[in-house]
């Protein structure tokens, strides 16, 4: 298994291309399933779940291509993908697939509205929480989907088809909101998904089936008003860029110092972020190529944060924000509220001399003079880019184990990060 091994202490300067979303690309290719057309989306990013998912569909019968390099493409350049699903030749998704990447459970609806019925596997639980998929069979039986659990399975029936109704979810989910929009889509008459997820992934995914022919009124907002159409058609659509991993690189520069071009990234995209981290006293400034990130010196100075669903803080840069704050001139506090279990980097974080106590959901994170490197490993993925960001800004070599959980998420980590000078290096084995 790879590792990757990282000498601490330099600044990082220069350039780090921003790709586009992991978190947006996974159910724009799963939309496909939603017409025999095929549905192309640029600057999707080279990553492990992005392949896995590839396979997943390919079992359900969609057949993608991926477009040549073109002359003149940089290696940062996102791949151009052609996904058509011409016909549907498998409605299961078996546990072997879904157990592996959680999202190709959202082909439950986009199967269940195409073909009226779907048998999906249960993801199960995962390492930052037991993640129940509660929402998203309420919101397809208000759509008028009959379902059942029969042996760890979803099975979904709607012989008639899918019609419009009113899903009203009593907490903010991305997935369900992704399955009951897709599903929506194609449904007879209108849909109303009230406290939608506001996610900017869920509104790059609407802006797609917009253009495949669904009506949809309030993308960005929590309300969405979607009229279904009889048929979805093939569009063009360039996946909107990452920002998790927009934050995640800001925090590296946070905690170690240096001035790197965020080139690609969109502020709006993470607002509430660039806030703590200003606050945190880094230099951000917005510019027509991306984001400008400073940090010359200065003290890293302590933040009480709480993650919330968008526009707030995302868990998605909570392992990543503890890893800063580990170097902060103070005592912050970090309080988790979407998943009740995403603390796995605390102890790893330790292990390199961090100085974090738990209770409840909420870590205390008292900053430390400096950071030494060790050996590292992690369960997640935002866990195992915390732990390197925590490498970065060490003082000697840190091993972090695992990096297949990298791979699910960050493109060309090392690539990226080296360009500015970090001293980091994959080791096979
Ligand atoms: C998405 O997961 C992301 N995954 C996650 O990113 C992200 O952390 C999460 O949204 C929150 O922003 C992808 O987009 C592929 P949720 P998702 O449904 O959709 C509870 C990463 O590292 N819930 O919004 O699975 C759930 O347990 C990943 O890229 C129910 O109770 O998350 C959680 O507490 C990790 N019932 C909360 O809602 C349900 O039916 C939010 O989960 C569904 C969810």
């Amino acid at each position: 298994m790879d590792s990757i091994r990282i000498v601490g202490g330099e600044r990082l300067e220069g350039t780090i291309p921003i790709s586009g979303a992991k978190n947006a690309t996974l159910p724009l290719m799963i939309a496909s399933l939603l017409t025999s057309d095929t549905l192309t989306l640029k600057n999707v990013p080279r990553l492990a779940d992005v392949t896995q998912l590839g396979r997943i569909l390919g079992n359900h019968g969609v057949d993608l291509a991926i477009a040549g390099k073109r002359p003149g493409q940089r290696t940062s350049d996102g791949q151009t993908f052609h996904l058509t699903a011409r016909d549907v030749v498998d409605t299961t998704a078996p546990y072997e697939m879904v157990s592996r990447m959680r999202a190709s459970f959202w082909v439950l609806g986009p199967l269940l509205a195409r073909c009226g019925e779907a048998r999906v596997s249960l993801p199960g639980g995962c390492a930052i929480g037991t993640r129940p998929v509660d929402l998203h069979i309420e919101g397809l039986k208000a759509l008028g989907a009959d379902i059942e659990l029969d042996g760890g399975y979803v099975v979904a029936r709607a012989p008639k088809g899918l019609a419009g109704g009113r899903v009203a979810f009593s907490k903010v989910s991305v997935g369900a909101t992704h399955n009951v929009l897709m599903a929506a889509a194609l449904a007879k008459g209108e849909t109303v998904i009230e406290n939608a997820a506001r996610e900017p992934e869920v509104g790059d995914v609407a802006a797609c089936l917009a253009k495949m022919g669904a009506e949809i009124e309030g993308i960005g907002t929590s309300t969405l008003r979607v009229q279904g159409a009889d048929q979805l058609e093939g569009t063009v659509h360039t996946v909107l860029p990452d920002r998790i991993e927009t934050g995640t690189y800001a925090m590296a520069v946070a905690a170690t110092g240096g001035d790197v071009l965020l080139d690609g990234a969109r502020p709006d995209l993470l607002d509430n972020a660039l806030d703590v981290l200003r606050g945190a006293g880094v230099e951000i400034t917005a510019s027509n190529r991306g984001l400008q990130v400073t940090r010359n010196g200065g003290e890293v100075a302590p933040v009480e944060v709480e993650t919330q669903p968008f526009p707030g803080f995302p868990t998605d840069l909570q392992a990543q924000l503890m890893a800063l704050m580990s170097l902060a001139h103070g005592t912050s506090t970090i309080r988790e509220t979407i998943f009740e279990n995403r603390f796995m980097h605390v102890q790893e974080l330790a292990r390199l001399g961090a100085n974090i106590s738990l209770e409840g959901d909420t870590a205390t994170v008292t900053g430390v003079e400096g950071l030494h490197g060790a050996q590292v490993m992690a369960t997640d993925l935002r866990a195992s880019v915390s732990l390197v960001i925590a490498g970065l800004a060490a003082e000697g070599e840190t091993v972090v184990n695992r990096v297949y959980h990298l791979d699910r998420g960050f493109e060309q980590l090392e690539r990226k990060l080296g360009a500015c000078g970090a001293r980091i290096e994959r080791l096979s084995g």
